[in-house]
């Protein structure tokens, strides 16, 4: 068991199990674009793990980049997504494939795809390594999910308590 803040979490999915989930959507997206040189775009902070990881499963030729957006605040998910920083070079044609750490409202997406829609790119597809479907209050299509998983709130692998808990390399449940 772990303490953050004043929170105790307990252990959940295990190093070797999100990593098989990363190596997992890695080798769909290859397969699906292994001719093209996609752009993978993490969203920042909880992606960079996941993006890393990500990077090093694939083997065909690809491109990466961030961007960050404000929208998640302690354990529960604010309904609005504040601000959106980077994505500062020009898509026109190329095949997008965000990369989230986790999807559960799906309001951060629902941003994204607006962003999106106003940049000429050929492709636009979603990879996230954790998917909450019962938090989901959004009508988006995933195109690539590793593990989903219940709607109770983890740390670690990227993934924060107020700002605690990303540097772990397993994944930690909140303790009821
Ligand atoms: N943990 C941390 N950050 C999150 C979560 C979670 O369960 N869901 C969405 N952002
Ligand atoms: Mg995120």
């Amino acid at each position: 068991m772990i303490q953050l803040h004043d929170k105790q979490f307990v252990p959940f999915i295990s190093a070797q199990e999100i990593n098989f989930a990363i190596a997992k959507i890695a080798a769909l997206v290859e397969d699906d674009f292994a001719d093209e040189t996609p752009i993978f775009i993490g969203v920042l902070n909880g992606a960079f793990m996941v993006v890393s990881d990500f990077m090093k499963h694939y083997k065909a030729p690809c491109e990466v980049s961030f961007i960050k957006m404000a929208s998640y605040e302690g354990t529960t998910s604010t309904n609005e997504v504040k601000q959106l920083i980077g994505l500062d070079r020009d898509l026109t044609g190329k095949t997008v494939v965000v990369i989230e750490d986790i999807v559960d409202t799906g309001n951060t997406l629902v941003a994204l795809k607006e962003l999106f829609k106003k940049q000429n790119v050929k492709h636009f597809k979603i990879a996230t390594l954790f998917f909450k479907p019962e938090a989901l209050v959004n009508d988006i299509k995933i195109d690539y999910v590793g593990i989903r998983i219940p709607n109770k709130f983890i740390v670690g692998f990227g993934l924060d308590y107020d700002g605690l808990g990303r540097n772990l390399p397993e994944v930690y449940q909140l303790k009821e």
